[in-house]
């Protein structure tokens, strides 16, 4: 087991934020993490990473455990690969692709170690496997955002982490751009079996066939975690939005509806 979470709290200011969550993750599992804005993603996640504490419960992460004091933030955060929107921007636009791609070996912003022929060679692959080689000589600041992601996908694996966590990737992406980054997903996952993954969002159409098991976060608490055509049903979804609502899969992808909006189209 990567991740163990057993009754976890988190309160921040004086106000739980994270509220009695259990959670376990294995290796190679693909999960979807959903939550409307602030239901605490985020902070669930700074959790996981070891950026934050927790103030209740129990947890594990990689077989360590916390202990008087602390687990090291280092160790727990080898294992993890960690793309962020607030990661984005910290790159230079004048760094060159493969840069900034192989300063995820050293986890830094630039790159200031010696770099080996075997290092080039592996973020070479690791952009390769994002469908991304034809940009290794180009300037970070020439690429599109949904670029940018595959890059920093191909950066966070550098590291070779057991766990992937994506937080919001496909947030600002047009279709084809958000399309295309599903695509290279799904690619990266059937390559990597052993590879467990954290897909944050709040768009249903962002899930495809590779993930299969949800997690949903409603205002701090677990509202539900099964296999993902449980958590994304009508009925489940409706309960959690208290708004009726319709689910539909069509070619392994899903859409959400609002179903007092479809009654009062039929209605006209
Ligand atoms: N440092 C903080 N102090 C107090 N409240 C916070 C702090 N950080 C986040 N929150 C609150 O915690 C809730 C969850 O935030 P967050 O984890 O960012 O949610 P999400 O990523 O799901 O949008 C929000 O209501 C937010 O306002
Ligand atoms: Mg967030």
């Amino acid at each position: 087991m990567l991740i163990d979470l057993n009754g976890i709290s988190r309160r921040k200011q004086g106000k739980e934020i994270i509220k009695n969550v259990s959670w376990k993750i294995n290796k190679g599992e693909k999960w979807m993490l959903y939550g409307l804005n602030g239901a605490g993603k985020t902070t669930l996640l700074n959790i996981l990473n070891a950026y934050e504490p927790i103030t209740e419960g129990d947890i594990t992460l990689f077989n360590m455990k916390p202990g008087k004091m602390g687990y090291s933030a280092d160790a727990v955060r080898d294992n993890i690969g960690f793309v962020s929107n607030s990661l984005m921007d910290r790159f230079q636009d004048g760094e060159i692709v493969l840069d900034v791609v192989i300063s995820g070996i050293f986890k830094s912003i630039g790159v200031y170690q010696s770099v080996s022929p075997e290092h080039i060679e592996r973020a070479k692959q690791s952009l390769s496997n994002m469908g991304m080689s034809s940009f290794e000589q180009q300037y970070y600041g020439y690429l599109s955002t949904g670029e940018r992601q595959k890059v920093l996908i191909a950066r966070a694996l550098m590291g070779n982490p057991q766990l992937l966590i994506l937080d919001e990737p496909a947030s600002g992406l047009d279709f084809i751009a958000r399309e295309d980054l599903l695509i290279s997903l799904d690619k990266l996952y059937n390559q990597n079996s052993e590879l467990a993954v954290i897909y944050v969002t709040h768009f249903v159409e962002e899930i495809t066939e590779s993930i299969q098991k949800g997690f949903l976060l409603k205002q701090g608490r677990r509202f539900m975690q099964g296999d993902i055509q449980n958590v994304l049903s009508s009925e489940t979804l409706s309960e959690y939005f208290n708004r009726n609502v319709i689910i539909n899969k069509q070619n392994n992808r899903y859409s959400l509806f609002l179903k007092e909006h479809n009654i009062a189209e039929n209605e006209i």
